[in-house]
């Protein structure tokens, strides 16, 4: 199916003043209930990394997930999730981030990635870039690279996509909201 960023866009709703004041959040959730739409996203992926020498797919928790298991499955490697602090039950590594609306922690179970392994760190939007710079660092932390960080939705004017290239992570993202 030939991607459409029109229509992916389209079922992107802002809606003002969530969760805070002042924020405009992109709510990605009428693209999930569009299967066409998925579909195009799913497809649009898989095509770009279906030749790469990725060897993992990290999954960021919680939006990251839906997009990080069709990838895994369809890929066919292994997923590493990403999750948000005092879920995983065996040992993690830690690291706290800085989100728009305050401070957070990401974890991971130790051991989930070693030396060599291509990580392709999925998510379904950068902001302010935080949560993709932690899972980033633990994924360095264990030895591994990321081979490349790929959400649906950029915001550029929080810097996110910038911050992140900055410190020489690849990014990938499917459309922008300016
Ligand atoms: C959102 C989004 C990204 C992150 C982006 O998740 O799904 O993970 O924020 O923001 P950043 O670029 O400023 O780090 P959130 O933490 O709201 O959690 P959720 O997926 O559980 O809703
Ligand atoms: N939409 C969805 N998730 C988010 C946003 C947003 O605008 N900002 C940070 N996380």
């Amino acid at each position: 199916m030939i991607f459409d960023e029109y229509t992916i866009k389209s079922l992107i709703r802002p809606v003002p003043d969530f969760p805070k004041p002042g924020i405009v959040f992109r709510d990605i959730t009428p693209l999930y209930h569009s299967p066409r739409a998925m579909r195009m996203v799913a497809d649009s992926l898989i095509q770009r990394y279906v030749e790469s020498p990725v060897t993992h797919i990290g999954a960021i928790d919680a939006r990251g997930f839906l997009l990080g298991a069709v990838l895994a499955y369809e890929l066919n490697k292994p997923l590493v999730l990403f999750r948000k602090v005092g879920k995983l039950p065996a040992e993690t590594l830690c690291e706290a981030y800085e989100t728009e609306y305050g401070e957070a922690h990401l974890e991971v179970h130790k051991g989930a990635l070693g030396e060599g392994d291509q990580v392709l760190l999925l998510d379904d939007l950068i902001a302010t870039g935080g949560t993709f710079l932690a899972a980033a660092s633990l994924i360095k932390q264990m030895g591994a690279e990321v081979y490349e960080a790929a959400a649906i939705i950029d915001l550029p004017d929080l810097g996110g996509s910038r911050k992140m290239q900055d410190a020489d992570i690849p990014v990938f993202t499917l459309c922008a909201f300016e």
